[in-house]
């Protein structure tokens, strides 16, 4: 299971695989997923934060047919496609009821994936000659987009599932024994590390590359473990009167009254199952803790005498190859999401520009349910703070001035 990290460049993970047949998987992989669903299923809204299984089929259709056929080729927008496969356009509340029948969704995307893996295999002059083809940048950015979103559709499955009244039928586990969190770490020494990336074919929130300077940390080897997050809860964790908790961080948990990572089902007799995309599974002591929010992830910090790390901190050790077990579980960072000095939205203000905001914290590294070719040193995930749906967990840093075994 453990996996060392490779640092890779942008779309070179699988020398095998282009973007273009990553772009046919996901896919395939979508429209596998919707003909399996009854309609009821694709339109239902499993989760408050995230939209109906069919929306995000139909909205990565929508993206494709947008960039390659409207925008470069010219032909003309459907104004109701539109309305309701851009998010901007609609809440998320409505786009339930709003959504085609199952056969008529896979219908109309299935016909516009086989265009768009047409086009972009043959393209036609006029796209041929735009710059947004220069370096397979359409091919890397629409594989991309898919890719996200592809986990994202693992999140509403895992929503899905999570949500089954059944739990008593499903074989939990036995209980998982608190651990202690062991003085594991690796020293990222002071200096200057080049972060970021100036390939096109990242997001535009990752570059320009720059060169940051970083104070000595320690960081521990391992994102904190199922066991050592189940120390905290025996240990009171959970008091929002407790001093580990932020006064934002204490008020979501009275508001809440959470007890337990979101991925996590306890029966009465004290048994423990794991929820992720398919369903139950018995708690794995040794796994990364995932399903926390970015208070969560604070406060067991605080409580374990530690901090978060800072993203640059995890990008200049992960480039390092001195981190393990990156890409099981994303990462919390101190930091919210800004952009780096001399950004530039690209290919679109909306992907990144919006989340500038000072409330979304970044994320690093991955998750079980991440496609391998979003795995990157300079990749930033961001989300707000409360948010416990995309299987986070954390990493803990100590100041290196600090002696902490
Ligand atoms: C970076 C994962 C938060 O899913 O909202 C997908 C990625 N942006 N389509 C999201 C994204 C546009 C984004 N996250
Ligand atoms: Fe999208």
């Amino acid at each position: 299971m453990r996996r060392q990290p490779s640092p890779s460049s942008i779309g070179q993970r699988d020398q095998r695989e282009g973007p273009l047949d990553a772009l046919a998987r996901h896919q395939a992989w979508g429209l596998a997923l919707a003909r399996q669903l009854d309609d009821e299923t694709l339109r239902r809204q499993y989760h408050p934060e995230l939209s109906p299984i069919g929306w995000h089929i139909g909205h990565c259709a929508l993206v494709e047919r947008y960039w390659i056929d409207e925008s470069i080729l010219g032909s003309p927008a459907d104004p109701d496609d539109h309305a309701l496969y851009f998010p901007e356009n609609n809440a998320k509340e409505e786009r339930a009821g709003r959504l085609p029948s199952g056969d008529t969704l896979v219908g109309w995307a299935a016909a516009i994936h086989r265009l768009t893996l047409e086009r972009l295999a043959e393209p036609p002059p006029r796209l041929a000659e735009h710059p947004l083809m220069a370096r397979d940048y359409l091919a890397h950015f629409l594989e991309q987009h898919y890719a996200q979103h592809r986990e994202t559709l693992c999140y509403c499955l895992a929503a899905m599932r999570t949500g089954d009244p059944d739990t008593a039928a499903l074989g939990l586990s036995r209980a998982v024994l608190p651990q202690p969190v062991p003085p594991d770490s690796v020293r990222l020494p002071a200096g200057s590390y080049r972060v970021g990336t100036d390939d096109v074919r990242g997001y535009d929130n990752e570059g320009p590359a720059q060169t940051v300077r970083l104070d000595g940390v320690d960081l521990a080897r391992r994102p904190v473990t199922n066991a050592q997050w189940l120390a905290f809860m025996d240990a009171d964790g959970y008091d929002p009167a407790a001093r580990w908790w932020s006064a934002e961080g204490a008020a979501w948990l009275r508001e809440t009254a959470t007890r337990n990572p979101a991925t996590w089902r306890i029966d009465s007799a004290g048994r423990y199952a794991w929820y992720g995309a398919y369903g139950p599974e018995p708690l794995a002591a040794d796994a990364p803790v995932s399903g926390i929010n970015h208070h969560e992830a604070r406060a067991f910090a605080a409580w374990a005498g530690a901090r978060l790390p800072h993203e640059h901190e995890w990008e200049a050790a992960t480039q390092r190859g001195q981190l393990v077990d990156v890409g099981d579980v994303w990462e919390w960072c101190a930091n919210t999401l800004e952009p780096y000095p001399g950004f530039q939205a690209f290919p679109y203000e909306g992907y990144s520009v919006p989340w500038f905001d000072g409330n979304h914290y970044v994320l690093r590294g991955g998750s079980r349910f991440t496609d391998r070719r979003l795995l990157r040193p300079s990749f930033r995930n961001f989300f707000e703070p409360h948010i416990r749906h995309q299987f986070g967990g954390l990493r803990l840093a100590w100041d290196a001035t600090d002696s902490h075994a």
